[in-house]
């Protein structure tokens, strides 16, 4: 069962208090996918220590369960099996493979589908999921042989595949992401010769480590390890995964700590792979009081702890450039922070944002206005006139994880009882967000 103790959509969040304690966040989404797709196509058994017990990754585990491969249910237990099926051994599913709102799940899975030779699979997803673009991972598919077909030629779900004998390739992705990159490694897996991706900046590399460790012929060269070689050919073999916790999910703290006066917290445990670590850049900018303290390497992965304190001298900051993919899912929570800091920030390269689960420039922007916020909203970026304070108002997740989780921070640290409608999108990514807040709020 998945923790969801708020059922109540429309929720009031009482203003004031601070954010005192320590705080384990949940495992990482990225590195929970990864986890239990290699897992699936290993030979053996695979145990994942600290898998994220969230909607997104549970998507993912339905979808591979209908595939052929044993998963044990992911429940607050976190420990779970994935008895691997063997490189070609997926098997043609019955049913259509729902990705729920994950678009993690329906990219990197028709990466690993378009090789299944001679089997065909349907893939859909919720109304937000269906309204993103899938044409950037079945173009560079479709240079390997496969074939995936849909709505407009490809591009919406319901999406489906049928697997063929796929070629080696030389592919430049023009966007890093690493869905896209993913992707193209899964389905490099099976073909008949050496795949190279090549990305314009550096997406984050969990599947890159994982591949490595799971077995695969993978090298890894260029400034900053943007060209990425598998040759098929290697057996994938189960392994341990221990899932460190999500940046992503520890960013809310982290702000939420930053600028709520008296606040004093401990993430612990959060991982700090430096293709993810791009909030730590803005916080140094920002002068947040800080620290990470016992950083160490546990499973591949660097993992630390990080330790806030409220500092009401906060300034300006500029994100652009390669450091947007490092922060792509933190933009809505640092459009917050931007509210509260000395002088105009600004958000720039960020059009990745209007295709996630939301238009995130947009809906962000809408929202924190309704509490007085400064923001312009440009093409492919945000600019945010810090304030002196927000004002309560009726906020709207929008049905998107992290407005929800961003909007519950602003309301804290607002005047006056705001309410959140949609306040349970925050299970897709962190089920226990709502009682986290309660229990470090004091
Ligand atoms: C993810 C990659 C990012 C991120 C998403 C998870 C992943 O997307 O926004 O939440 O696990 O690969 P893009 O690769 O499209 O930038």
């Amino acid at each position: 069962m998945i923790p969801n103790d708020h059922p109540e959509p429309l929720k009031k969040v009482r203003s004031g208090g601070k954010f005192i304690g320590n705080i384990v966040v949940p495992g990482d989404k990225s590195i929970s996918h990864r986890a239990l797709i290699f897992g699936a196509i290993a030979d053996g058994e695979t145990i994942i220590q600290g898998i994220l017990p969230a909607e997104d990754p549970i998507s993912t585990a339905k979808c591979l369960r209908l595939m052929g491969a044993e998963i044990s249910p992911i429940d607050s237990n976190q420990i779970i099996s994935v008895k691997g099926v063997g490189l070609d051994g997926l098997k043609e599913p019955e049913e259509i493979l729902d990705c729920g709102n994950s678009g993690t799940t329906m990219r990197l899975l028709l990466g690993l589908l378009v090789g299944c030779k001679n089997r065909h699979f349907i893939l859909t997803g919720d109304e937000s999921l269906k309204k993103r673009p899938m044409k950037r991972v079945g173009k560079p598919l479709s240079l390997m042989g496969g074939k995936v077909n849909g709505r407009a030629s490809g591009n919406f779900a319901p999406l489906s595949v049928y697997g063929q004998q796929l070629h080696g390739a030389v592919i430049g992705t023009p966007v890093a992401s690493a869905q896209v990159k993913s992707a193209i490694l899964l389905a490099a897996l099976t073909a008949d010769g050496t795949t190279k991706v090549i990305e314009p900046s550096s997406s984050r590399d969990h599947s890159e480590r994982m591949l490595k460790a799971f077995g695969a012929d993978i090298e890894i060269s260029g400034e900053f390890g943007r060209h990425i070689c598998i040759t098929p050919g290697a057996r994938l073999t189960g392994q341990k995964v221990v899932v460190p916790g999500d940046i992503s999910s520890a960013s809310f703290w982290i702000i939420a700590a930053a600028i709520t006066p008296g606040s004093d917290i401990t993430i612990q445990n959060v991982g700090l792979n430096p293709t993810r670590t791009g909030i730590i850049e803005v916080i140094n900018q920002m002068g947040v009081s800080y620290e990470l303290i016992n950083v160490r390497t546990i499973a591949g992965e660097p993992v630390g702890d990080i330790h806030v304190t409220y500092n009401s001298k906060l300034k300006a900051f500029k994100i652009d450039g390669d450091v947007m993919p490092k922060l792509v899912d933190e933009v809505p929570i640092l459009t917050l922070a931007a509210c509260f800091c000395d002088g105009v920030s600004h958000i720039n390269d960020a059009s990745e944002l209007r295709i996630k689960e939301t238009d995130r420039l947009k809906v962000i922007t809408r929202q924190l206005k309704k509490m007085g916020a400064n923001i312009i909203e440009n093409q492919d970026g945000l600019t945010i006139q810090g304030i002196e304070k927000l004002t309560a108002a009726e906020l709207d997740s929008e049905t998107d994880h992290r407005i929800a989780m961003t909007l519950a921070i602003a309301s804290v640290v607002a005047k006056g009882e705001s309410t959140i409608a949609r306040s349970n999108a925050a299970a897709v990514s962190y089920p226990t967000f709502w009682d986290d807040l309660e229990r470090l709020r004091q």
